[in-house]
């Protein structure tokens, strides 16, 4: 078996992610009218999967170390399946939002556990891109829900078909992980070194794995298998690291991202676009911009360096929510639509070439190995708490205060994200983990706080 194929299936995580936060956006002008939902409702349709997802991300890497990646990822597979199916058929609200929250666990863990399998799972000098192979999935997924909708935005009772689709990557997910094995990395921790030998073997071709084996025992001895205490995230060298985790967590969020990932077609009608369908149109334009700079990004991070795609993504992004801003507050309806559609457009591709990726790829790279799940789990928990929280107050926002003045805050909260990062993200190209912790723990950290 190849590297590819278990990239492949496992990337499905990735996919899912993106399909059923994205999906939400086409499917909620029809569930509002079905339901007659009111604002805070609508919210809490969105929201609800995010909450699950916190809780999700929360317990992630408790369970995938008791009870291994592989089986964790197949549970995984199930939650996507039955809460899409839940979706689908729901006839009362109350269904509607138990799929929702099923799938949000789903959404949660896998957040957490395929860039951690894919990273056990590969090779040594693959291991980085396949953090960013996960954001190109989320992206992509996040794409594939617009096309769906906008295929069946016109079709009687498509949003149903919307939701349903889901199922699908969801049982190639898990048909696939059946025949994976679980990650070499995980079996040996778990004392059950010649299973470990087999998958590596298995995963490399027939290679001699000798070496490799001997690195993964001579990490794991390094590790010190004992899992450290929650107190060690409170150690002065894990400070700085972790406030620069949590807060491009916060970041990422209270800057607005998901306000247009899953109310895209609400903005534009807002902005006067004619017809629902019309809307869904522009959104998957949005979603393809996302898409290709995201790709862009991924080319760049070792080049550029994450630092500088931070800074110009965020200077970028603030810009166009000025513009956005300045639209709503003196736009007349035809103009508009187009200034609201082009720079939505271009504030995601700001977004997918700094903050979308970077914030996902920095976490795995600055935290000192003893308390890096930790950590990466506490960040990723502070990422969905952030977004629900925006995602269930947005339309309220927009009620009480208009769209010109919501969209003023987040160019606010953007000016905020990047004077944080000039003041405290170090560039971490091209260099290896323990350097990065050096420079976090030394007199250089010292002066930043
Ligand atoms: C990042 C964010 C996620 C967002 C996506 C958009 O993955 O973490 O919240 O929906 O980018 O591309």
């Amino acid at each position: 078996m190849n590297f590819k194929v278990v990239a492949a299936t496992a990337s499905l995580g990735g996919l899912l992610f993106g399909y059923d936060t994205g999906v939400v956006s086409g499917a909620l002008p029809f569930v509002r009218e079905v339901f007659q939902l009111s604002e805070a409702m609508q919210g809490f349709f969105v929201s609800i999967a995010l909450a699950g997802a916190a809780a999700g991300a929360g317990v992630a890497g408790q369970l995938a170390d008791a009870y291994g990646r592989r089986r964790v990822i197949l549970v995984v597979a199930a939650l996507f399946v039955v809460g899409a199916l839940l979706c689908a058929v729901a006839a009362n609200v109350p269904v509607l939002l138990l799929g929702r929250l099923t799938l949000g666990v789903a959404i949660g863990v896998a957040s957490m556990l395929t860039p951690l399998y894919l990273a056990e799972m590969a090779p040594a000098d693959k291991r980085g891109g396949v953090v960013s192979l996960n954001q190109m999935c989320i992206t992509v997924g996040i794409l594939l829900s617009y096309i769906v909708a906008y295929l069946l935005s016109e079709v009687d009772g498509g949003w149903r078909w919307m939701l349903a689709i889901g199922c699908l990557p969801g049982v190639v997910l898990g048909l696939g992980m059946l025949g994976l094995p679980d990650s070499p990395r995980w079996l040996a921790g778990q004392g059950r070194l010649d299973e470990a030998a087999a998958a590596l073997r298995t995963l490399r071709g027939g290679q001699d794995v000798t070496a490799e084996l001997n690195q993964l025992r001579t990490d794991l001895t390094r590790e010190n298998g004992a899992l450290v205490p929650w107190s060690a995230l409170l150690e002065p060298r894990v400070r700085l690291p972790l406030i620069v985790g949590v807060g491009l967590a916060v970041f990422q969020q209270v800057t607005g991202i998901n306000t247009v990932i899953y109310y895209a077609p609400i903005i534009f009608e807002q902005a006067g676009m004619g017809s629902t369908s019309a809307a869904i149109l522009a959104t998957a334009g949005v979603g393809v911009v996302n898409v290709i700079m995201t790709y862009v990004a991924l080319k760049l991070l070792d080049t550029a360096g994450r630092r500088k795609l931070l800074i110009v993504g965020l200077a970028g992004m603030t810009a166009m929510l000025a513009i956005l801003t300045a639209g709503f507050a003196v736009g007349t309806e035809g103009p508009l639509a187009w200034i609201a559609t082009l720079s939505v457009a271009a504030y995601v591709g700001f977004f997918a070439i700094g903050l979308g990726p970077v914030f996902w790829l920095l976490i795995s790279e600055i935290f000192p190995l003893a308390v890096r799940g930790r950590a990466m789990g506490v960040a990723t928990v502070a990422n969905w708490g952030a977004n629900l929280i925006v995602s269930q107050i947005f339309l309220m926002l927009i009620a009480g205060l208009g769209s010109a003045a919501t969209f003023g805050l987040f160019a606010v909260m953007s000016v905020g994200a990047l004077l944080f990062t000039l003041a405290l993200v170090p560039e971490t190209k091209g260099r290896t983990l323990e350097e990065i912790e050096a420079d976090f723990s030394g007199e250089r950290a010292a002066a930043r706080l």
